[in-house]
C-alpha cells in the first residue's frame, strides 16, 4: 500500500497505516460509516481525479471531455435504473452540498423551510442555527411525540398548514424508524410546499429495497453516497423530470464548481454493485443486525429509542444505567468499540454531553458479522456500562472485542500489499 508515498513522505504514509490498523482492529459502529469496498477505493485514486471539467456532457466549458462524458452518462443510466428515478444528478460532492443544490435551484432568501429539529434526529444541513442555511432561509421545525419517538405526523400536518413552508424536508441523521413519505407529501402538496427528502443515511438500504423508497413520492432526494451506500465519499441528488433543468442549473452552476470525476467514476461502479444479490444480502443483514442489537440491549435494561429499529441504526437511552453518552462512547472507545454520543428526544442533557448513544450496523455487517457476534458485542457493551472507568473491567471488554473482530477481516488479506 502506498508504495510511492512511503518513499516520499513515510510520516503520512505511516499514518494511514495506522488508521488501517485502528479500522482492522475496532468495532465501527459509527451511524454514517461504512467500508468502502476496494473497487472504489481504487476508482477513487485513478487517474480522473486529473480532469477539470465543468457543465454536462455534451455542454462542457473545458475540452477532453470525451471520456468523462460517458463516465457521468453511464453513471445516470446506472442510477436512474438502480433507484427508478426520472433524473439523476450526480455532480455533488456530499451529502451537504446534494442538499445545498436544491435549495440553490428552488428557494430564495428568506423562503420558509420546515424539518426535523436536529436534537431530535435532523442534520444540520436542514437548517440548524450552526448551519449557514439558517442565515439565509427561515426555519420550523417538526419534531417525534413525546411517547412513541415516532414523526409526530399530525402535529407536522398542523404546523405545515399555520406556517405554509416553501419546502418540507424529511429524512434524518439518527431516527431509527420509517418515515411515511406518502402522508408528508399530502402534506406538501395542500400547501404548496415542495417536499424533499433527505435518504443519506438510509440510501444503500433503499437500493437494495429493503425498504421503501422515498423517490416516488418527493420532488427531490438527496443522498451522501458513503453511509449504507457503501461508496466514495461524494453525494447525490434524484427529482422528477419536470424539475430536471432547474436542479442541474442550480447545480452547476448554482452551487457546485469543478467536477470530482474520480469519485463519480466510483459511483458509478457502485451503481452497479448495488443492484447485485451481495449488496441486497449484506443490506437486509444490516437490519437484521440491527434489530438484534436492539433487542439484545434491551434484554440488558438498556431503553432503546422509539422501542428498537427499522434500519440501520438505534439510539440508545443510557439514563437507566446512570451513565452519559460521552461516558459511554469514551469507555467503548477504550475497548475498541466505536459509536457516537447522541442526544435523545427531549434530552435533558447538552448536546456534548448527551442521554444516548447512536449505533451503526453498516461496517460490521459488511465485515460479515451476524447474530451471533451481535449478541456478543451487546454482552460486550453491558459489561462496559456496568462498569465504564474501571480499568480492569475495560482490559477484560478490550480483549473479548479484539477476540471477535479478529476473524472477519476488513479487506481481503493482502489487498493493500505492494
Ligand atoms: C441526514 C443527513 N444528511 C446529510 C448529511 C451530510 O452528508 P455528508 O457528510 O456526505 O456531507 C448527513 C451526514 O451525516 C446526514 O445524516
Amino acid at each position: 500500500m502506498l508504495k510511492f508515498t512511503k518513499q516520499s513522505d513515510p510520516e503520512i504514509a505511516a499514518l494511514v497505516g495506522e488508521e488501517l490498523n485502528r479500522q482492522e482492529h475496532n468495532i465501527e459502529m459509527i451511524a454514517s460509516e461504512s467500508t468502502a469496498p476496494l473497487e472504489v477505493m481504487e476508482l477513487s485514486g485513478s487517474v480522473f481525479t486529473n480532469k477539470t471539467l465543468e457543465g454536462y456532457p455534451g455542454r462542457r466549458f473545458q475540452a477532453g471531455s470525451e471520456i468523462a462524458d460517458k463516465v457521468e452518462r453511464l453513471a445516470w443510466e446506472r442510477a436512474k435504473e438502480l433507484f427508478g428515478a426520472e433524473h439523476v444528478n450526480i455532480q455533488s460532492y456530499s451529502g451537504s452540498t446534494a442538499n445545498y443544490s436544491v435549495f440553490a435551484s428552488v428557494l430564495n432568501p428568506g423562503d420558509k423551510i420546515l424539518a426535523m429539529r436536529l436534537d431530535q434526529g435532523g442534520h444540520l444541513t436542514h437548517g440548524s442555527p450552526a448551519n449557514w442555511v439558517s442565515k439565509i432561509y427561515n426555519h420550523v421545525f417538526y419534531g417525534v411525540d413525546k411517547e412513541t419517538e415516532r414523526i409526530d405526523y399530525d402535529a407536522l400536518d398542523k404546523l405545515a398548514k399555520e406556517e405554509k413552508p416553501k419546502m418540507i424536508i424529511a429524512g434524518a441523521s439518527s431516527y431509527p424508524r420509517l418515515i411515511d413519505y406518502e402522508r408528508i407529501a399530502k402534506t406538501a402538496e395542500e400547501v404548496g410546499a415542495y417536499f424533499m427528502v433527505d435518504m443519506a443515511h438510509i440510501a444503500g438500504l433503499v437500493a437494495a429495497k429493503v425498504i421503501p423508497s422515498p423517490i416516488p413520492y418527493a420532488d427531490f432526494v438527496t443522498s451522501s453516497t458513503t453511509k449504507t451506500f457503501c461508496s466514495a465519499r461524494s453525494g447525490m441528488v434524484f427529482c422528477k423530470e419536470k424539475y430536471a433543468k432547474i436542479l442541474d442549473k442550480g447545480t452547476f452552476p448554482g452551487s457546485l464548481g469543478s467536477l470530482m470525476f474520480h469519485t463519480m467514476a466510483a459511483k458509478t461502479w457502485s451503481f452497479k454493485y448495488a443492484a447485485s444479490q451481495e449488496f441486497h444480502d449484506i443490506m437486509q443483514q444490516v437490519v437484521v443486525n440491527a434489530q438484534k442489537l436492539a433487542e439484545e440491549l434491551a434484554g440488558y435494561g438498556f431503553r432503546i429509542v422509539s422501542g428498537g429499529t427499522d434500519n440501520h441504526l438505534l439510539v440508545v437511552d443510557l439514563r437507566g444505567k446512570g451513565i452519559t453518552g460521552t461516558v459511554f462512547q469514551d469507555a467503548l472507545d477504550a475497548v475498541g468499540i466505536t459509536v457516537n454520543k447522541n442526544m435523545i428526544p427531549f434530552d435533558p442533557e447538552k448536546p456534548s454531553v448527551t442521554s444516548g448513544v447512536r449505533i451503526g450496523l453498516t461496517s460490521v455487517t459488511q465485515r460479515g458479522l451476524k447474530e451471533p457476534e451481535i449478541v456478543e458485542i451487546a454482552s460486550i457493551m453491558n459489561q462496559v456500562a456496568e462498569a465504564p472507568t474501571d480499568e480492569a473491567n475495560l482490559a477484560a471488554c478490550k480483549e473479548r472485542a479484539e477476540a471477535l473482530i479478529s476473524k472477519f477481516p476488513l479487506y481481503p488479506a493482502g489487498a493493500f500489499e505492494d
